[in-house]
């Protein structure tokens, strides 16, 4: 791995005025990172070579380092190299740290004592886990959904898949039955990996139950294996429902890893667009593992007897690339947290960063923002000492949040890395190198090394200049983009590819300053981010108009103290409805809403209205919408082209 602090000697100045203040210790590593992030400029191929060459286990190397079209688009990376990524992940560290906590998992429940999984036993489990999914009649090739709790089995359930080149399809435990059911169907997956239910905080969730009504819907599903983790009393289905425990214990702890070629895919994980149907993003294995690990090591400064802990989901990408595959690669022990922030109470993150002595902690400013709102005694009251990087993604973090997780966790001690990606992204674009870039609250501040970045103008014209706004965009490829949309590469050409020529669109606005920092403003499409999550406004506005007494509606974001955004919906009742209680129809939609997508797409606040406003072609002008929501009605913007401007004083009239 090439650490690229490191590298180099530098004579390149600094000129900016903002950074003359700087130690002459500052000032010298971040010369080198601009060093390191032109050399990658000027030669990319080469750059990623050399960090391609550095460590890995390539079983044959490859021919040609990239080619590229983003026309087709059309991206390969180490063409005919071939490895296995778990080879990379296990194997390659046994001999020198065999008995190193590789997975240190932290129950729900505080009482029941962690589990420290070796790098040695997470070989066993794993070859274990990818011998039952062989002797179940899964192949390289085959997708496997896998619906589970933040449980060991779920990261061994993963690079067992990646083992035997089976695709893995990780759909979050929080997701609906409906939601679980079109994923599954999309990817055509033979098998489903489930647990019987799962704890959160002092709740426990009938997962299993979940699983049992998608699969109603889903005739391609011939297996089901179900790990017991709450020893509920559930039903299972003859001929397909299998308990995993038996099978693991009679299975070998051998397997020989399948040996992929570089582009094979590794897995497929869904995001929420736009239009309806989540977009199910393919990315592929050599690519994604020399990018995941690069960027860990990097961003997070990884040391050996470090200890990392993410707080995301495995059913997200940021568990994906940084609690599996990114830390793996690098030997890392990488901490698998099963419960919540508030369980048993609001200090339950520091005591488990006291009692691991977590050194890197990544979390959502979301999360932040919530735990900021509560008594500060439940976090003077743990020893965080052993913290030295704090990490923050998924929206943009707003002020007061970064210094109250500056001043309160990092002790003003710890860089916060501000890291912005996408699932699309497969890994960390944007983010300070901690100790090297000097941090300023709410920016991403530069783009890593191999990363080019582009503003667009809204001409499509690219902007130069420092000190402006625009459209975020990458001009060249990066080893750990997604590939294509599972079943669909006109929709990855449409979506990224066609907004501008030549360019990746990320869908976000961003603010570039006088030195050259980056700052995301936000989304500039239909995708509202609540909680950090992704939600696209069409299937939440789909699911309600199933509703029988909802004629149409529209989703709009409004400010959130710790959401960071919520949902406020507009909606036109049929003549049916009208006559119904208000609050009871309320009810109802957010009902709908959970079933077909899941309880983080509910509605905040729901205003009923006689219509919407809309251009002449038939478009909601969610402009308005969105502006009346956040209560910032003094300015409108033009109206003059709507179809029916008369509705929109009505809709203020009746703002909630
Ligand atoms: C969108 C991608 C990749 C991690 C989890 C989210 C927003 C992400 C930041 C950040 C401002 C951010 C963007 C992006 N986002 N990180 N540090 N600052 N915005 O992955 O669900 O694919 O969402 O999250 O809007 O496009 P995702």
């Amino acid at each position: 791995m090439i650490f690229f602090i490191t590298l180099g000697d530098s004579n390149i100045k600094i000129q900016h005025k903002k950074f003359q203040q700087m130690s002459n210790y500052h000032i010298k590593h971040l010369e080198e990172y601009f060093q390191i992030h032109r050399k990658s400029v000027r030669n990319p191929e080469g750059f990623w070579e050399e960090v391609a060459e550095e460590h890995f286990i390539w079983r044959k190397r490859w021919d040609k380092v990239l080619s590229w079209d983003f026309k087709k688009p059309e991206v390969k990376w180490f063409e005919g190299a071939k490895l296995n990524i778990t080879e990379n992940c296990i194997d390659r560290h046994l001999r020198i740290r065999g008995d190193k906590t590789a997975i240190l998992f932290e129950p729900n429940d505080p009482s029941e004592e962690a589990e420290h999984i070796s790098y040695q036993q997470l070989y066993e489990r794993v070859n274990q886990f990818a011998n039952v999914l062989k002797d179940q009649g899964i192949n390289k090739g085959d997708r496997v959904c896998i619906y589970l709790p933040m449980i060991p089995e779920l990261a061994i359930s993963t690079l067992a898949c990646a083992r035997i080149g089976a695709i893995h399809s990780v759909v979050f435990a929080g997701f609906s039955a409906t939601a679980l059911a079109t994923r599954i169907n999309d990817s055509d997956c033979k098998m489903v990996i489930a647990s019987d239910g799962s704890y959160r905080g002092s709740k426990t969730i009938d997962l299993k139950g979940i699983v049992d009504d998608a699969l109603e819907e889903c005739p391609g599903v011939e297996t089901v294996l179900v790990a017991k983790r709450i020893n509920s009393d559930i039903k299972m289905k003859e001929g397909r429902d299998k308990w995993l425990q038996p099978l693991l214990e009679e299975a070998l702890t051998e397997c020989e890893p399948e040996i992929m070629d570089a582009e094979d895919p590794l897995f497929i994980l869904y995001t929420s667009g736009s239009t309806g149907m989540p977009k199910g993003m393919v990315h592929t294995t050599a690519g994604y593992m020399v990018y995941t690990a690069y960027t860990f090591k990097n961003v997070f400064q990884y040391r050996e007897n470090d200890v990392y802990w993410c707080t995301a989901d495995i059913g997200w990408i940021t568990g994906h690339s940084y609690i599996v595959y990114g830390p793996l690669a690098n030997g890392a022990t990488t901490v698998m947290f099963e419960g919540v922030p508030n369980y048993p109470d609001w200090g339950r993150f520091w005591e488990v960063v006291a009692k691991h002595k977590v050194t890197q902690f990544y979390t959502a400013p979301t999360a932040i923002r919530a735990l900021a709102k509560e008594n500060l005694e439940c976090v003077e009251k743990h020893d965080l000492s052993s913290l030295k990087v704090l990490g923050s993604v998924g929206e943009p973090i707003n002020e007061e949040a970064w210094h109250w997780y500056n001043d309160n966790v990092g002790k003003k001690k710890s860089p916060i890395v501000d890291t912005w990606w996408q699932t699309e992204t497969g890994g960390i674009m944007i983010s300070p190198i901690p100790y090297l870039t000097p941090t300023k609250p709410t920016y991403a501040t530069f783009p890593l090394p191999g990363i080019q970045l582009s503003l667009m103008d809204e001409n499509g014209k690219e902007i130069k200049d420092n000190q402006v706004d625009g459209r975020l965009c990458i001009k060249f490829p990066w080893p750990s983009m997604a590939r294509t949309i599972w079943g669909n590469h006109k929709r990855y050409k449409d979506t990224y590819f066609s907004t501008y020529e030549n360019q990746y669109f990320t869908g976000d606005g961003a603010l570039r300053d006088e030195v050259g920092y980056y700052r995301i403003t936000g989304r500039v499409d239909d995708v509202i981010i609540v909680s950090g999550h992704n939600l696209g406004t069409a299937p939440i506005e789909d699911a309600i108009n199933e509703h029988q007494a909802v004629a149409e509606s529209a989703i709009v974001g409004f400010p959130h103290d710790i959401k960071g955004n919520a949902l406020y919906g507009y909606v036109i009742l049929k003549e049916s409805g009208e006559s119904r209680n208000h609050d009871n129809l309320r009810k109802e939609i957010n009902q709908i809403i959970t079933e077909h997508i899941g309880p983080i797409a509910k509605l905040d606040k729901i205003q009923f209205t006689s219509g919407l406003p809309k251009t002449r072609s038939g478009k909601i002008m969610r402009r308005i919408l969105r502006k009346i929501a956040c209560s910032e009605t003094d300015n409108l913007g033009d109206t003059s082209t709507l179809l029916n401007p008369e509705v929109v004083q009505e809709i203020m009239d009746n703002v909630l």
